[in-house]
């Protein structure tokens, strides 16, 4: 089949190299020239498991994808994929703009196409912008009826940064929400290759789904953190405690893992979105999704009180911070919970040196001055007065990094025993 992919972020860009290894013609369309000068020399613009040698075999081997600045080129091809952004405004409501100018632009090429032609949307928007606010503008700057010459529907992704091409091949399900069946039809052959439960259903409860498979991950963050607070409290160990509950097959062990919660590009934004949706436009307050950012928000500073409690007054001490990701295997910092405390740091007057594998470029660009970015974990660790680790890559769970040094674990990176025999180890919530 030929795709068109609209933005090249996270999603767009597995998703389009995901549809070029399954033998598709794909071009990837971004409005960002140094993002499309990279893709077409087969380099990933952003850092993800597996993505740059993908990249590089379906652009100079197999060539099958391309990047492009123009969106005409989707005339050429079938189907379009909108994988652009939708950030958070700053009442916590979703933005729609990227959204909106994609289906404007593809609506206007659209009008110059002979066949039909499908549109799906694979950004998360809240439910009822497919219907509300993508077909109406396809519609407009087409001159095209949706559903006829043109077919919508709704895909949502469920891809964890970090392993986004395994997931994208090896996918739990296949939601696909369908305006028409035709484009339903369709946009089913674009996964022929992929074996995975597909479930066919329309576009606002596919929109529904996305957002509640992240706020039920939202929730269970935040529920074993709120049992983390109180198992600390009482002396228990909430890892062990969660080995006892896994057991049972409802409960699972996933996403049970407690620390300083949860950020990323998706749960804080997603949740905030749909508390703020729920609120504004159905008039329910949804309060129980509300307190999961309440709890997160609180958690995500307990390191610093946990360090204050240690170290006294912060002004003047001096900090090693591990890890800057929003988690391990990513570069991306948005909503990380790192960056938050190294600002409250700053504020407090520590000084703060901080290293990161693969993050300290897009640390660097949102972080104030002050912050001193070493080349390893040894570095930032020498001379400091308490390290905290934020993100549990592999390189920092070696216990003999940290020999005689206060170490706060924000993401149980370290194992207590070892640790506790060789520094003055304490654990965020255990
Ligand atoms: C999340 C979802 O997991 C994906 O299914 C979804 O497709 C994606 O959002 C999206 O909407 O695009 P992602 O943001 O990549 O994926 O990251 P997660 O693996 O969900 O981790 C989110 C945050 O929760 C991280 O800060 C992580 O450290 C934290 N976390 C995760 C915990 O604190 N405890 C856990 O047990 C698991």
């Amino acid at each position: 089949m030929r795709v068109s992919v609209i933005g090249a972020g996270y999603i767009g860009l597995v998703t389009a190299a995901g549809c070029a290894h399954d033998g598709h013609s794909v071009v990837c369309i971004d409005t960002d020239k140094s993002k499309v000068d990279s893709i077409n020399q087969g380099t990933s613009p952003l850092y993800e498991e597996g993505l740059d040698e993908l990249l590089s075999h379906c652009v100079g081997v197999a060539g099958n994808l391309k990047a492009s600045l123009e969106h005409q080129d989707i005339l050429g091809t079938d189907i379009s994929l909108i994988c652009v952004g939708t950030p958070s405004n700053s009442d916590g409501s979703i933005n729609l703009g990227d959204v909106r100018e994609a289906a404007r632009r593809i609506g206007h090429v659209l009008g110059r196409k002979k066949d039909y032609h499908v549109v799906v949307t694979r950004s998360t928007v809240i439910p009822g912008t497919t219907t509300d606010v993508i077909i109406p503008l396809l519609e407009k700057y087409s001159g095209k009826r949706v559903g006829e010459h043109i077919g919508v529907a709704y895909n949502p992704e469920f891809l964890q940064e970090g392993r986004a091409l395994k997931a994208f091949f090896n996918p739990d399900r296949i939601v696909i929400g369908e305006f028409d069946k035709k484009a339903g039809d369709i946009l089913a052959g674009i996964y022929q290759g992929i074996s995975a439960p597909t479930f066919r259903t329309d576009v606002t409860t596919a929109e529904m789904i996305k957002y509640a498979s992240n706020a039920f991950l939202a929730t269970k963050i935040s529920f074993i953190n709120e049992i983390a607070n109180i198992c600390h409290k009482l002396g228990v160990d909430v890892y062990q405690v969660v080995k006892g509950l896994s057991f049972d097959y409802r409960i699972g062990d996933k996403f049970l893992s407690a620390g300083i919660g949860f950020g990323g590009s998706c749960l804080p934004k997603d949740l905030r979105a749909l508390v703020s949706a729920s609120s504004t436009k159905l008039g329910y307050p949804a309060p129980l999704l509300r307190a999961v950012l309440d709890v997160n928000e609180t958690q995500g500073l307990k390191i610093v009180e946990i360090a204050e409690r240690k170290l006294g007054d912060l002004d003047g001490k001096k900090f090693a911070v591990l890890g800057l990701a929003f988690k391990p295997n990513t570069d991306d910092v948005r909503d990380a919970p790192a960056l938050r405390v190294v600002r409250v740091l700053l504020e407090k007057g520590a000084s703060v040196k901080a290293y990161d594998p693969e993050a300290m470029e897009n640390a660097k660009a949102v972080l104030p001055p002050g912050v001193e970015f070493c080349n390893s974990a040894g570095e930032a660790i020498a001379e400091s007065d308490c390290v905290l680790i934020m993100t549990e890559w592999d390189e920092f769970r070696d216990e003999s990094l940290y020999k005689g040094r206060i170490v706060i674990d924000g993401r149980r990176a370290l194992d207590p025993r070892k640790a506790k025999a060789l520094c003055d180890y304490q654990g965020v919530c255990w």
